[in-house]
């Protein structure tokens, strides 16, 4: 008699869960920040090794731990992994990608990071949105102790960073695809809201917009410039914004004040290049896919991409500069790799490809889990 209510009981709680895991699940991969696209996936390890779901990616590990002996390159056989790193966290760049990889090595190799006051991941106002230079009251900066990291979002001023991080910082920027990131951040901060247009309509009447609905510089900063603005740009300034020649002075600077220039668009090749800079593991690279967002949403699938493309070019002019500058450079130097380095490649790639799938048999593992343990007092009763 009591067995049909039972097993009712049973399904019932089955459903309830499945249903409730699900969105948990595509919330933590989708968004990024969470357990199974990186840092968990990193310390879950031995669980799935334990569970043997995971000997594809332990296989995969192992190789890569053989393969890190035998390709690195001659000079840095006795090189010492940096610890001082300044990480300019530009917006829309998938820097979240890079910002997680970073938390994970602050754990690993023990780094002291600077951290904004507000206490949170802006070194500048959110409310009300003010992106401003950084200045050292933003830090919380204690001028006896000696800093590794600094990562948090921030606009740019070389005085003050030199000021609070080692003189011996690497330092990092990442940049995407000017035309790409634009859409990405309209999006993003809702600028349509303030525009009461589409970024499409907006770069048909850039200027129109801009008088119209901007009075101070708030979240505006992200549609013009965005990228170079917060490397430190005088944006505001109209008699330099569209100056070729002092573009090129500035671009000139960031290139003497970056060590390296992550492009979105081949990511997976500037993070092997930075491993070898670095003196990193290969392991300390590894990211997800899930935070990459690679397509156009609509409408922008059925626009005509060049020629807003070119629009946007006229408006950001100092931003497609600087990507073209960077992109170039990159680009010379990836020319320059032999044979190792495209080993090492592939191998990065295969071992990324295996913590994706890791992740799925990970959300299988914590189902099978919790599904054994709610199970329990219906089946005793
Ligand atoms: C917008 O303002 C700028 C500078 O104040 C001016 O040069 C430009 O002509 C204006 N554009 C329009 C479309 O009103
Ligand atoms: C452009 O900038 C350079 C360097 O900052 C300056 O010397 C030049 O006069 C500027 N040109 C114009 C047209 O304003
Ligand atoms: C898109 O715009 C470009 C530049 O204006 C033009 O050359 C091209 O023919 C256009 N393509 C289509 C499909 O309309």
């Amino acid at each position: 008699m009591g067995s049909t209510p039972r097993r009712f009981f049973i399904y019932l709680a089955l459903c309830i869960t499945l249903a409730a895991l699900l969105p948990v699940y595509i919330w933590l991969t989708g968004a990024g920040h969470g357990l199974f696209s990186k840092t968990t996936v990193y310390r879950g390890f031995p669980l799935l090794k334990k569970t043997g779901m995971g000997s594809n990616f332990v296989s995969l590990m192992q190789r890569l731990d053989s393969g890190q002996k035998a390709y690195r390159i001659p000079e840095m056989t006795s090189c010492v992994p940096r610890r001082h790193i300044v990480f300019f966290r530009v917006s829309k760049c998938s820097s979240t990608t890079l910002y997680m990889l970073l938390q994970r090595a602050v754990v690993k190799y023990r780094l002291r990071v600077l951290r904004p006051k507000t206490n949170k991941i802006h070194f500048y106002r959110v409310h009300p949105y003010r992106p401003t230079k950084i200045t050292v009251h933003d830090a919380k900066y204690n001028p006896k102790l000696t800093y590794d990291v600094l990562m948090d979002h921030m606009i740019y001023d070389a005085d003050v960073i030199n000021k609070m991080m080692p003189s011996d910082s690497f330092h990092l920027a990442i940049l995407r695809e000017p035309f790409a990131q634009f859409i990405s951040a309209y999006d993003y901060f809702r600028l349509w809201v303030k525009f009461r247009v589409h970024s499409a309509e907006f770069l048909n009447h850039p200027h129109f917009y801009w008088n119209r609905s901007v009075s101070s510089r708030d979240k505006a900063t992200y549609a013009r410039n965005s990228m170079i603005s917060e490397l430190g740009f005088p944006d505001e300034r109209e008699d330099l914004r569209d100056n070729d020649t002092f573009i090129q002075s500035y671009i000139n600077f960031l290139d003497s004040a970056l060590d390296f220039v992550i492009i979105v668009e081949l990511l997976d090749e500037c993070l092997v290049y930075l491993r070898r800079l670095l003196c990193w593991t290969m392991e300390d690279m590894l990211y997800s896919n899930a935070n990459v967002q690679k397509k156009y949403r609509r409408p922008w699938r059925e626009q005509n991409n060049t020629l807003y493309k070119e629009k946007h070019k006229r408006w950001s002019k100092a931003d497609h500069q600087l990507y073209q500058h960077f992109l170039n450079k990159f680009l010379a130097t990836l020319r320059r790799q032999g044979h190792d380095f495209f080993e090492e490649l592939s191998i990065f790639r295969k071992a990324k490809d295996a913590l994706d799938r890791c992740g799925v048999y990970m959300m299988f593992y914590i189902m099978w889990f919790f599904l054994l343990r709610l199970g329990k007092p219906f089946c005793e009763g």
